[in-house]
Formats: structure tokens, C-alpha cells, sequence
């Protein structure tokens, strides 16, 4: 372990994660050897689908030179052993906190990292698996290429899934999948990619052409949790898309470093049509609950009064340079700030580990505006099962 390399880094993890396991499953079996380990979970199993707020680690595996991976220094500068994991933040990322907030030690651990250590479905029966990608969208061809889509981080599920009946019993992993928490975030890219694509022909979309797209939107989203639920997936726990106009990264191509309004009200404006898909589909689906934690509401919160929060900046990136550290990348050499607690961004597009600290513990049981219908904790506690 003293010589271990970098690349030895994820086994090491996983290898960690195995151990951790491994004890659980055995005091789960001996009926309860490690019982305060065990119950103070409130939920069995944490699985996971979105974006680079939630990947800690798939991109890693993933080949190709474009691959979003923040498998580099100063990712990663806060987490233990200081250690980039992949996860886009200098810390823990929301995954890991709402997992906190559910009782586990973090996120659940990357698929294809459990793939490569042949260590898939042990996690899957006692702690989850998290599909995530950077760069991913509800739609394939947002980022296409370089990440692992919605569509395709629900296919890994199924799979696994399926090798969870093969070794556990159906019945067994039924049980588990009602109780579970489903967390899904996922859209911004989405966002970003459709307002890159209507800047690169230098003219804004017309509200049919912005229909058209909440319509995909909402199809492919709505196909997402529909075959999720068809296999056995009852809790979802759904964080919405954030004012992505406010992002450093945008600001920053605005002389005077506004928000771009017009992004924001296109995320507005899926959030809303999100909401009505989820209580479409929770009236359709027997036994389906869910929460949404609304990331656009809280965010916007935190800079209508960053200080409240306990935030000396809201409109930088903490890591990278030039004007509001977003003309430069987060790399080796780039600008870090002091205080990274003060600060609501990491880079020029994801938040810091105290955003990510502060959003989770806000959808589990902070004020009621910030969740709905039901908090993170009251879904994780919800008896369907
Ligand atoms: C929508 O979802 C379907 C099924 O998952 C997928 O095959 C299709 O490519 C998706 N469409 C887009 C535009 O991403
Ligand atoms: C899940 O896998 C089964 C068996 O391989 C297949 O029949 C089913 O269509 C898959 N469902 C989804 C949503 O991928
Ligand atoms: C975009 O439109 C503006 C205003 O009509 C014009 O000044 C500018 O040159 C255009 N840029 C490109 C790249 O077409
Ligand atoms: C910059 O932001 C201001 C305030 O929102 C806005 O009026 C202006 O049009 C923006 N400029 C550009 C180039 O987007």
C-alpha cells in the first residue's frame, strides 16, 4: 500500500469499498454482528444516474481524449488523501452527501469501476452503484460520444440488475429495489448544449423550437423513470436543473459578468415541465414516490444573499484563472482560492464541496421551499414495501 501508485488508486477504493462490504454482508447474514453500521441507513441500497455533479469515477474509464475527467490535481484537493476520484468538485460531490445524509459513508461506488474489479454485484446488493457520467444529458446526442447517456446508464442498470437476480433470487432484489433511493440529476448539459448550438448560428429559439425540446425532454426523461420503475425502482429522489446561466463559465462571457437570463429561463422553464411529468407518472405508477429537490430554487437563494449562506464569493470559479477564475482551466498551476468553504463554485461550471454539503443536507430536511411534494428523508422512509 506505502508504494501504491496512482493507477492503483481506484483498486484501492474498490478494494476498500469490498472490505466494507464484506463485513456488512457478513453481519447482515450472522443477523446483526454490526447492527448500528447497518440501521443507521435508511434506505438498503443508494443507486445513481446523471451528471458531473453526481460521476465519481466513470468518466475515468471511459476512452477517448474528449472525456470530461477530473482525474487531475486540484480535484480532488479536500477529499481524503487528496486524491482526484474523479469526482468534478474539490471534495465530496452531492452523491456523496445525500448518500451522508442516507447513512452511508459516501456515493455509492462507479459501475464501471465495480466492472473492472469484478466487484459489481456484492455493491449493488449492499450499497448501490452509481451510473453517472460527465457530460451526460437526458437526450444521447447532448455531449455525444464522451459520456454515458441516461438511456444507457438505465441499460447498465438492467444488466446489473439482472445479474443481481441471477445471484440473490428475484424476490430478494425486488424487496430491494422498492426500498432504495434512486437519485437522478440530470438536464444542465442538455441546457448548455442547446444554447450552444442556437449561439454558434447566432440567433436565440423560437418557443416552438423551445416546446419541441422540453418535449424530448420530457419524453425521454418520462422513458427513463417508466423503465426504472418497471424494474422495481419505487423512491426517486430527482434534483433539478440549476440556473445554468449563472454558472462562472457563462458569466464570464458577458463584459459585465451577468447571468444569461435566457438560459436560466430555459432551465425554469423544464423544471416546470419537470414537475408535471413526475406527478403524472407518481398518479399512473402504484407505489412510485418521489421527491424533487429543487437546485434552482436553492441556488438562487444562495445568491440572492451569498453571505447568509456563509459565502464570501457566488459568481467565481475557486480554481482556475483569469476573470472570475473561468478564462482559465482547474489544472496544475491554475489559481486556487484560500477559502474554499466561501466559495459556491469549484471550477467555472461545478460547485464546491460546501454547496454540494449545504444543497443535500437542504433536500433532506432543510426548509420546505427547497423540496416537493416530500423531502429526501421522508421518501427514504416511505413505506411502499
Ligand atoms: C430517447 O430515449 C430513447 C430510449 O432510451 C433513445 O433510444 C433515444 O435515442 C433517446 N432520444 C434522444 C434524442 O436522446
Ligand atoms: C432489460 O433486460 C431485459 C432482458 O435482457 C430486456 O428484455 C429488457 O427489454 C431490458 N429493459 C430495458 C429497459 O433495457
Ligand atoms: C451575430 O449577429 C450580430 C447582430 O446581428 C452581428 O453583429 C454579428 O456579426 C453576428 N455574428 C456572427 C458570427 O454571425
Ligand atoms: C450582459 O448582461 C446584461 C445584463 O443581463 C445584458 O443586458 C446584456 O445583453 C448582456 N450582454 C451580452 C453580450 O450578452
Amino acid at each position: 500500500m506505502v508504494t501504491m501508485k496512482k493507477k492503483s488508486v481506484a483498486a484501492a477504493v474498490s478494494l476498500v469499498v469490498m472490505m466494507i462490504s464484506m463485513v456488512e454482508v457478513l453481519g447482515a447474514v450472522a443477523g446483526g454482528v454490526r447492527p448500528s453500521k447497518i440501521t443507521r441507513r435508511q434506505v438498503p441500497a443508494v443507486y445513481v444516474f446523471g451528471d458531473s455533479t453526481l460521476d465519481v469515477g466513470n468518466n475515468n474509464y471511459l476512452p477517448g481524449k474528449d472525456v470530461p475527467r477530473a482525474n487531475k490535481p486540484y480535484y480532488g484537493i479536500d477529499f481524503p488523501g487528496s486524491k482526484p476520484t474523479g469526482r468534478f468538485s474539490n471534495g465530496y460531490n452531492a452523491a456523496d452527501y445525500v448518500a451522508k445524509n442516507l447513512g452511508f459513508d459516501k456515493s455509492p461506488p462507479a459501475y464501471l469501476a465495480l466492472k473492472a474489479h469484478n466487484y459489481l454485484v456484492p455493491a449493488a446488493l449492499v450499497i448501490g452503484v452509481s451510473y453517472a457520467s460527465a457530460g451526460a444529458g437526458i437526450l444521447d446526442s447532448t455531449n455525444a460520444g464522451g459520456n454515458i447517456p441516461l438511456s444507457k446508464q438505465v441499460v447498465y442498470f438492467n444488466s446489473t440488475r439482472a445479474e443481481m437476480v441471477a445471484k440473490a433470487g428475484s424476490g430478494v432484489v425486488r424487496d430491494l429495489m422498492a426500498k432504495s433511493f434512486f437519485l437522478v440529476g440530470v438536464g444542465s448539459n442538455d441546457m448548455f448544449a442547446f444554447a450552444a448550438a442556437q449561439q454558434k448560428q447566432n440567433r436565440s429559439a423560437t418557443p416552438s423550437e423551445v416546446k419541441a425540446f422540453y418535449a424530448i425532454l420530457v419524453s425521454n426523461y418520462s422513458a427513463a423513470i417508466t423503465e426504472l420503475y418497471g424494474m422495481g425502482a419505487r423512491k426517486f429522489g430527482i434534483i433539478n436543473v440549476g440556473p445554468v446561466g449563472c454558472v462562472p463559465r457563462v458569466r464570464v462571457a458577458n463584459a459585465t459578468g451577468a447571468c444569461n437570463d435566457g438560459m436560466n429561463q430555459l432551465a425554469a422553464g423544464f423544471d416546470a415541465a419537470l414537475r408535471t411529468l413526475l406527478a403524472g407518472l407518481a398518479a399512473r405508477l402504484p407505489g412510485l414516490a418521489y421527491s424533487i429537490a429543487d437546485s434552482y430554487a436553492l441556488t438562487q437563494a444562495t445568491f440572492a444573499d451569498p453571505l447568509a449562506a456563509g459565502y464570501a464569493n457566488a459568481d467565481s470559479a475557486c480554481c482556475g484563472g483569469g476573470r472570475l477564475g473561468s478564462e482559465g482551466a482547474c489544472e496544475r498551476g491554475a489559481a486556487v482560492c484560500g477559502d474554499r468553504d466561501r466559495y459556491v463554485f469549484w471550477d467555472s461550471v461545478h460547485p464546491s464541496q460546501q454547496s454540494n454539503k449545504l444543497g443535500a443536507k437542504a433536500y433532506y430536511d432543510g426548509p420546505g421551499q427547497f423540496t416537493s411534494p416530500i423531502n429526501f428523508k421522508q421518501l427514504a422512509n416511505y413505506k411502499n414495501a
